[in-house]
């Protein structure tokens, strides 16, 4: 098949990290050549340590792996005070509110905020260690919660805004948080909408939890629990804005990240300090080519991994000005992003397919009424995109002339590993191209054989890399069990991301998606079996399985599979759906509502009792089933269920 190639407009970059593909392979073969060495230089020309490190990579522990050993640093330290001496009065973050609401925080006044926030965190006990769990909407003081955090050596967990009580006590209880910062509400599509009284039930019945720091945006009614909940906005104009940072080795850890997996509970991502700062804010200047006057907006949820790097971490460690926008990429109206790109000169617009998709259907011609002559990249992250709307960012947003670069990366990742650098990458539409220089992405089979042209396999990442997360909290033997258990190279367990994936004839990297039981619902990344464990809940049902099924505009929507104790009507089944999105919604929250229920006599299952999973996703996406049938317990299960599915199209 003839590919289209899109090569970029080289006039549109002055000084880029990457010129041409020359460079880039040029800086491949050095990390080839030199792998420990070249990441120890960028390692000291990038990072202001306290203290330099004596080792780069210690591999005496595999796959606990540890970067910069002996290193000595501050992150906040390197995302705010070392910017102080040039860029005191330059932007770090630009807010802007759902009502349209404008803040504008200096890297001078961040430095106070994020002090006094810190000091207001020691004054309640907090140190060095202790975990912080994050609950907030998308307002300044997310930021400066995460910062302050750093600055004095805890480690937070930011929980997304829109996890119900359930998640959010799991979450509280697994990571045995002191304290909860959260705020009353915030503002959505023009309304006030409610999180302190999720936090109040999430609290109900924990004991470890010794304070709530509550910052009062919308200033709606809430329930203040004496001695244990204080008023952020009360309390923070008497805490000193001087607040020494903490010293932290490169090792400490700097963030937990709650993420689904194939099985069981969500897994607390750990993150260390150095090798994710610094990644943080190389893959800022390499993929996004960030520069000093530029207005950078990354439309994510701090909630998420893309959110922590590409919001806070990456552009204030590469002192860039941060947009962050509370509101709704469609309210008032399917123009609002482009307006804002025109109304702030955004230079770098980074978001998830699932918004273009939306953008595009609600407004295709949107973006041509809004001067977006200030664009130079365009960036996507989160799930895989389709051509068409590829071709619409690139066209019709990017009006020809900017780069798009899609990044593929995860929660695990901490930063970009596979994405076209921006002046130096032909791109091939909906292909993530090729890995960064210093990241190892193979695709390869178990055994570390490296996968022929079409063929698709396992994407791994065959070295270890700085930024890549260093165990699950609390769980090391999960840890390994979860990513260096499926495959090896020369005999060595090596990295593997949950994504199948293919080269083409070119070398390019094309993701086909998760091969485990995870799916991806609008960029958010959620385990089927969360999901089951919430349906199963339902008093009537005896079986269930989920399974992704492709949407138009979401990349993929939830679909169960139900088996129910008894005989039913059609009214009953009515009712049910309506109480299986109840119950997700209040073990899970809104992200994971069941798009589609199919009530079906039975399950495919093996004799052994173990459910054939793959029959189930190629009937959800109306593929042509291609395993063998016949061992199946009772292979005449798989007719009733495509005839049940059929009839809920
Ligand atoms: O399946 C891949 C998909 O998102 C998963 C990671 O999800 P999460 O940890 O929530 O992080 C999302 C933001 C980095 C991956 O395993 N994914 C991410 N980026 C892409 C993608 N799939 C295709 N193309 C991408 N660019």
């Amino acid at each position: 098949m003839l590919q289209e190639v899109y090569y970029p407009k080289k006039e549109m970059f002055k000084d880029p990290a990457f010129k041409n593909m020359c460079e880039y392979h040029e800086l491949v073969e050095e990390f080839e050549k030199d792998y420990e060495g070249t990441w120890a230089k960028f390692a000291r020309e990038k990072i202001t340590w306290f203290e330099d490190f004596k080792q780069t990579l210690d591999t005496s522990n595999a796959p606990f792996y540890k970067w910069f050993v002996g290193g000595k640093l501050n992150v906040a330290y390197q995302c705010i005070d070392r910017h102080l001496e040039n860029r005191k009065n330059k932007a770090a973050i630009i807010w802007e509110g759902d009502n349209g609401e404008k803040r504008i925080i200096t890297y001078l006044e961040l430095y106070r905020e994020v002090n006094r926030f810190a000091n207001l965190l020691k004054s309640l006990g907090v140190k060095k260690g202790d975990r912080v769990v994050i609950y907030m909407p998308m307002i300044p003081e997310a930021a400066f919660a995460m910062l302050a955090c750093a600055r004095i050596g805890a480690i937070h967990s930011v929980v997304f805004g829109g996890f119900s009580a359930e998640a959010l006590k799991d979450r509280i209880l697994d990571a045995e948080a002191k304290v909860v910062i959260t705020a009353d509400g915030a503002f959505r599509k023009g309304s006030p909408y409610m999180l302190k009284p999720t936090v109040d039930i999430a609290l109900e019945g924990v004991d470890i939890v010794e304070k709530v720091i509550v910052v009062e945006r919308n200033n709606e009614d809430i329930e203040w629990v004496s001695g244990r909940d204080i008023s952020y906005n009360d309390l923070i104009v008497n805490q000193s804005d001087e607040c020494p940072a903490e010293i932290m080795d490169s090792e400490d850890p700097l963030f937990l990240l709650y993420t689904s997996g194939s099985t069981g509970k969500p897994k607390g991502v750990q993150h260390a300090q150095a090798g994710y700062i610094l990644w943080a804010q190389l893959t800022m200047e390499w993929v996004f080519d960030i520069k000093d006057n530029d207005t950078y907006w990354c439309t994510a949820d701090i909630g998420w991994i893309t959110g922590h790097t590409y919001i806070v971490y990456g552009p204030l460690a590469a002192g860039a000005t941060t947009l962050m926008f509370e509101g709704v990429l469609t309210y008032p109206d399917s123009g609002r992003a482009w307006k804002m790109v025109e109304e702030y000169k955004v230079n770098q617009f980074y978001t998830a397919p699932t918004a273009i998709r939306l953008l595009n259907k609600m407004g295709p011609d949107e973006p041509k009424k809004y001067d977006l002559s200030s664009l130079r990249i365009l960036g996507t992250v989160g799930e895989p995109i389709d051509p068409p709307a590829w071709k619409w960012y690139y066209e019709v947003v990017g009006g020809g002339r900017c780069s798009i670069v899609d990044t593929w990366w995860q929660t695990e990742t901490g930063g970009h590993m596979i994405t076209p650098l921006p002046a130096a990458t032909p791109v091939k539409p909906a292909s993530a191209t090729f890995p960064l220089p210093g990241i190892f992405a193979e695709i390869i089979d178990e055994t570390g054989e490296r996968m022929p042209a079409h063929e698709k396999g396992l994407l791994c990442i065959t070295k270890p890399w700085p930024s890549m997360i260093r165990t699950i909290w609390g769980d090391p033997e999960r840890f390994v069990k979860s990513y260096f258990s499926t495959a090896k190279k020369m005999g060595e367990p090596v990295y593997f991301s949950g994504d199948g994936a293919m080269y083409d004839e070119d070398g390019y990297i094309w993701i086909t998606g998760r091969v485990d039981d995870v799916i991806n619902v609008s960029g958010h990344r959620l385990g089927t079996a969360e999901i089951e464990a919430a349906i199963k809940k339902h008093p009537l049902i005896a079986e269930v399985a989920v399974v992704g099924r492709p949407d138009e505009i979401k990349g993929e929507s939830v679909f169960a599979y139900v088996v129910l104790k008894g005989e039913d009507t059609v009214a009953e089944e009515m009712e049910i759906i309506k109480e299986i999105n109840e119950i997700v919604k209040e073990e899970i929250g809104a992200i994971a509502k069941v798009d589609t229920v199919a009530f079906v006599p039975g399950l495919p299952k093996t004799r052994s009792g173990k459910i054939m999973r793959r029959i189930l996703r190629a009937i959800a996406k109306g593929e042509a089933i291609t395993q063998d049938t016949s061992t199946l317990e009772d292979p005449k299960v798989v007719e009733a269920i495509i005839e049940v599915v059929n009839s809920c199209i």
